[in-house]
This record gives C-alpha cells, structure tokens and sequence, in this order.
C-alpha cells in the first residue's frame, strides 16, 4: 500500500497517475465519510450535472457551467471540491485565490478546452484586432487570459446580443455553438474551429428512428451538438436548461442529445417521465463523457481526505483570466441569470 506522506507518492498523485496505488477498505460507507470530511474542513463539493450519479447525490451543489462558476464565485467554504473537469475547477481557483481548490482526477480534462491551444489562437486573435474575443467557458485559463469576455451555453446568446449590431466577434472555441448563437442572433461571429468530441457523435439518423417510433416525445439537444441534429430539436439549452424544460413540460418522454449524466437529475426530478439518450452513431458508449467519468467516488473520498490533487496557477495569468470571467457574471447578473 502507497505511503501517502512520501513525497514521490503525492507527486504522483498531483502529475498523471493518481491515486491508483492508495487502496480503500471496502467496508468504509464514502457517503457518511465523505460527509464527514465535508464537515471537518469546512468544504464545498461543487457538481457537474454530467458526474456519475453517486458523486451527484453526494454533492452540495449541481449545475451547469454558469451556474457552477456562480456557486464558486459566491462559496463561504475553505475548500472547493469540484466533480468536473479541469476548466471548472481552474476557473473555480480563478475566483478563488485563497481557497484550497481540488479536482479528484488531474487528467480530466475536456477535448473542447483541448481545441483551442492559447498559443495558437493568440496568432489568430492578433490578425483580428477590431474583434472582441467572446469564448466560451470550456477552455483553459491561457486562453481565457486572451479573452475579453467568458460565457456559457446558458449565456452566450444574451451577451452576444449585449454588444452593439455591428461589433465584429470573434467566438472561441465551440464552432456549433457559436454557430448556433449568429442563427439566433443574425449576427456573423468569427468562429473558432473547436469542437466536443461527446456532441458531435449523435446519429442523426437513429435520432430520426427514435423519433418515428415515440412519435409523442420531445426531441431535445445541448447546443454544442452539430447544425443538422439541432434542426430537428424541440427545445436547445444548457444543462440546466433542458433539465428545467422537462420539469415544465407535459411531455411524458424525451430524447435527450447531451451526455448522458443529466438523465440522473431529470429522473429523479420527473419519476414518471421516460428519458432515451440520443444515440452515438456506433455502438460505443461515446455520449458519456470520458473525462467526466474520471472522476469516482473513491476518488472524490481520496482527494477530500488528502486534500490532493489541488489546482494552482501563477497569479498574474489568475488575474488577466479572471477579467473576462467577473465581465460574464457582471452581464449575467444584470440580465438575472
Ligand atoms: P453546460 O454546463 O453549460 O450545460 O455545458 C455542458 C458542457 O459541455 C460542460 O462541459
Ligand atoms: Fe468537454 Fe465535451 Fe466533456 Fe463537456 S462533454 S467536458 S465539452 S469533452
């Protein structure tokens, strides 16, 4: 068994390996221990909806991006718990200087953040320089650094729509979303070629199917989903967003096209509603997001109880990446988002 206070060990822990070597007693009940722990230092588990379902019943909070990022900017905790990905416990740091930010698995990260490199969108950026860079939350604090302003997917058509008709826009990284956002808006943003790897693998063709066989269901999609499948969308939202249209709705089914996470909130929000994922286009499990699934409870346990591995970031690049962000909750806040 791994000797936690070794120093070789820890390192391991906070570069690629994790906390493979550490084994758990598999009698121990991680809800009541990591209750316990949550309690002893005064900490906050922030949840994505697309966290595997024992990690969402254990959390403080569950929500989308923005709402996770207003959670984060307004917590009393000492240490955040973030059950996401890499950029939501960055920006999580970002707000939070002085708070001890952990993230059960360092390698979670996010092929949307992954295709935006900050280097190579900063050429770009220069060869533009009459555009406001909006980008899109999904993306790593290098590149927030080189934005003027952040949004998510449950914000991005009211900021765009807050700047003036003829601003010029650059919008990184989502190439769908921010296709999406000049549909909605009539604008013509500059966009980013980035993509989600989890959204881009709907078939529209068995969606076509599912449609024809539960003629009666609502067919609803996140919009980093690719043009043609959110053609045949119902209704297109955030996470949050599609979790409340179910709520509100007197459907009694839904075809749902984002990971397959939210399926848990909507359950349990709507027992006797009927919830079909939108189906890849082969027979993998590829509408779970590999790097959200990183994380597990054990982990979770793992990083509270040694409070490893943690997010840090050189101040100066905190302070030009966290600009852009206190913008997007400045706009959200006056739109009552
Ligand atoms: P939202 O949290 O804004 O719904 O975006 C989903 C997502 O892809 C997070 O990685
Ligand atoms: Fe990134 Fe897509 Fe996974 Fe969200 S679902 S974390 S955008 S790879």
């Amino acid at each position: 068994m791994a000797d936690i206070n070794n120093e070789k060990i820890r390192n391991e822990i906070v570069s690629n390996k994790g906390f493979l070597d550490i084994e758990i007693d598999v009698t121990l009940d991680l809800f009541a221990e990591i209750e316990k722990l949550k309690k002893e230092k005064k900490a906050v588990i922030l949840a994505h909806y697309y966290q595997e379902p024992d990690i969402q019943d254990v959390a403080d909070f569950i929500g989308d991006s923005l709402g996770l990022s207003q959670k984060a900017a307004s917590t009393d905790a000492d240490m955040i718990v973030f059950a996401g990905v890499h950029f939501m416990a960055e920006t999580a740091k970002i707000l939070n200087p002085n708070k001890k930010v952990l993230l059960p698995d360092l390698n979670a990260g996010c092929s949307l953040s992954d295709s935006a490199p900050p280097a190579l969108f900063k050429l770009f950026r220069d060869k533009h320089p009459d555009h406001i860079v909006i980008t899109y939350i999904n993306c790593s604090a290098g590149m927030k650094a080189l934005s003027d302003i952040i949004c998510t997917s449950s914000n991005a058509q009211k900021i765009v729509e807050s700047l003036p008709a003829d601003q010029k826009i650059i919008f990184a990284p989502d190439k769908n979303l921010g296709a999406y956002i000049n549909k909605q808006t009539g604008r013509d943003m500059l966009l980013w070629n980035g993509s989600c790897m989890v959204h881009e693998i709907f078939s529209l063709e068995k969606i076509t199917k599912l449609k024809i066989r539960h003629p009666k269901a609502k067919f609803i999609a996140h919009p980093e989903c690719e043009a043609p499948v959110l053609a045949l969308a119902d209704y297109i939202g955030s996470t949050t967003g599609l979790l409340k249209y179910t709520q509100q709705s007197d459907a009694k089914e839904f075809i749902v096209a984002t990971e397959t996470g939210i399926l848990h909130q909507m359950q349990k929000a709507s027992p006797d509603k009927t919830f079909i994922p939108a189906p890849p286009n082969n027979t993998c499990a590829c509408n779970d997001c590999p790097y959200m699934k990183l994380n597990t409870l054990e982990k979770l346990y793992l990083c509270m109880k040694y409070e490893l591995p943690e997010i840090t970031m050189d101040e100066p690049l905190r302070l030009a990446a966290k600009k852009p962000i206190d913008r997007m909750l400045e706009i959200s806040a006056q739109f009552g988002l």
